[in-house]
């Protein structure tokens, strides 16, 4: 178990971007049951309040920041003002459906500069103020093994996969795992942004019948953040319903 994690009173202290809703918001809680202090970051400074303070008012030890994760500077200034930092969740990513055809250069450097740039410049932050035993956990996406109308979004979550295994090996010195999750079909804002014609045709493709929760990408963020998860890193671990397996691509 990593040393600073078992000194009683002490509490270990998460990041997560993207907490103000969805799958942020119920890593950012779990991260809280767990007993983080859990400092909630979004671009959105109406929503990441109102969701920090749900989180208060349940009892738990969360604090909101407004932060645009493709700002250095502004990421550098937060994790300053940090006691210390044990887990940074790069969750924050724009996702849009389009067809091939439609895609323009700028869908493509917009989507990067938020789903692989930010989480690059979160991870080098994160990863120079951390000490052993902590955790980089990055969200990709199912997706980046295939899926229609979003090839500049798969490619993004390619890059956030192989860029999850590269930093493993070059922070495991530090003592730092680095490893991602990579969500199927969850139902959260985003999703909802896909047609319901859509959405009814990726459901008929849902092997287990039914889409994912939440909730169930927070489990996975919990186990691998864990101070008794030890010995995994560069990993990307499929939340999916099974998805990831083959058959039919969304
Ligand atoms: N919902 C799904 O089906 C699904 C599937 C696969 C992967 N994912 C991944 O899970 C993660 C969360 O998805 P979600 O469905 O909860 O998304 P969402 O769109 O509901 O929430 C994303 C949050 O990120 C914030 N954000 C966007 N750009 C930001 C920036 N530059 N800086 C800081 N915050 C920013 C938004 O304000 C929003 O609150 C993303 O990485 C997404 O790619 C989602």
């Amino acid at each position: 178990m990593a040393a600073e994690a078992s000194i009683p009173g002490i509490k270990r202290v998460a990041f997560v971007s993207g907490a103000a809703r969805g799958i942020g918001l119920a890593i950012a809680e779990r991260l809280a049951r767990d007993g983080c202090h859990v400092i909630m970051a979004d671009l959105n400074a109406q929503s990441i309040g109102v969701s920090a303070q749900k989180l208060q008012a349940a009892g738990l030890s969360a604090t909101p920041a407004v932060l645009d994760v493709r700002d250095r500077k502004a990421v550098s200034a937060l994790f300053d003002t940090l006691p210390r930092l044990d887990v940074a969740v790069n969750n924050a990513a724009i996702f849009s459906d389009k067809e091939f055809f439609s895609l323009t250069e700028d869908d493509f450097r917009s989507t990067y500069e938020v789903n692989v740039v930010g989480l690059f410049i979160v991870a080098q932050e994160a990863a120079r103020r951390m000490g052993e035993g902590s955790r980089i956990i990055n969200i990709g996406s199912r997706s980046y093994l295939g899926g229609r109308n979003h090839a500049h979004y798969i490619a993004s979550k390619g890059a956030v996969a192989s860029l999850t295994r590269g930093m493993a090996i070059d922070l495991a010195s530090k003592g730092i795992y680095v490893n991602a999750v990579a969500p199927g079909v969850i139902e959260t804002d985003m999703f909802h942004s896909v047609s319901p014609e859509r959405r009814a045709e990726m459901l008929k493709l849902q092997l287990t019948g039914k889409f994912g929760q939440p909730a169930d990408i927070a489990n996975a963020v919990g186990f691998l953040a864990a101070a008794t998860t030890e010995y995994i890193t560069g990993q990307v671990l499929h939340v999916d319903g099974g998805k990831s397996l083959g058959g039919p691509m969304s």
